[in-house]
């Protein structure tokens, strides 16, 4: 009697095996789908935006990122993120590239590997129509400037002369609290100051002042991914060459690239 029992375990174990292996083959058997996840700081227009209607990630990033993965054979897929959470989340593996109008600087090229520049930017100051004291860097000393927490323009305004520096998860932010009055400044990027102002925000404000630094913007891929790298440099080669980087360029710019 309990050999019966014990050769019927083992049956079922021997079924419950096989029954497992084969839903590990048939897993395995699929074609693993072919997705880059590329993060992004989403509120950043005309860079990188949710389309208010659809809900649809847009903008320029966004459409050079598809062009990218189309010549890769790839399908994107953006990943909304904190912009001083993408490094980290590259470093742990949970997005594949960041495309969030990330300037290249030479302490954020410790931590990852950039591609060829895609975008020439600069910072630039916005503050209410009616100041008159503010119209240049110089002039911000002593100022409470709004910036989104981790860019370039928060790091540019902490080195002015007691500048008090108000740091946000988000650049729209930032022009809420200096049309609340609770800035007297917002610094950030000149295409993204000029969209906002574009955009309804010249009702009460203006770009001032010249413009600081001369900054590029890279795709960043992990420090380790070298191939990756490489890979996203050919497909930006590509889309210039093709004329797909100027089409995409123009609808968001209105000009030809620089
Ligand atoms: N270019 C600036 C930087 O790299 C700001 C980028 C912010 N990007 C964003 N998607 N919020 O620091």
């Amino acid at each position: 009697m309990l050999k019966r029992w014990m050769a019927f375990a083992s049956l079922i174990l021997l079924v419950l095996t096989l029954s497992l292996a084969g839903c590990g083959g048939n897993q395995s058997a699929q074609p693993a789908a072919k997705v880059l996840k590329v993060g992004a700081e989403a509120t950043f227009p005309p860079f990188e935006f949710q389309d208010e209607k659809s809900k649809e990630y847009a903008g320029f990033d966004v459409d050079i990122m598809k062009a990218i993965g189309k010549q890769m054979g790839l399908e994107v897929q953006i990943v909304n993120t904190g912009f001083d959470g993408l490094i980290p989340a590259l470093e742990g593996s949970q997005i594949d590239a960041i495309a969030s109008a990330m300037t290249i600087t030479d302490e954020r090229a410790k931590r990852v590997n950039f591609s060829k520049p895609y975008y020439k930017s600069g910072l630039s100051i916005v503050v209410k129509s009616d100041n008159v004291t503010i119209n240049n860097f110089k002039e911000l000393e002593g100022k409470r400037i709004a910036v989104q927490i981790g860019t370039t323009g928060a790091e540019a305004v902490k080195k002015i002369k007691d500048a008090k520096v108000r740091e946000y998860n988000s650049a729209s932010e930032a022009y809420l609290e200096l049309k609340a009055g609770g800035a007297d400044a917002v610094v950030n990027d000149l295409p993204v100051n000029e969209y906002y102002l574009a955009k309804g925000g010249s009702k009460d404000a203006k770009l001032v002042g010249e413009i600081l630094n001369a900054e590029e913007y890279g795709i960043a891929v992990a420090k380790k991914n070298t191939e990756l790298a490489g890979k996203i440099n050919k497909a930006l080669d590509e889309i210039k060459q093709n004329g797909e980087y100027a089409r995409i360029y123009e609808q968001w710019f209105g000009k030809k690239p620089q």
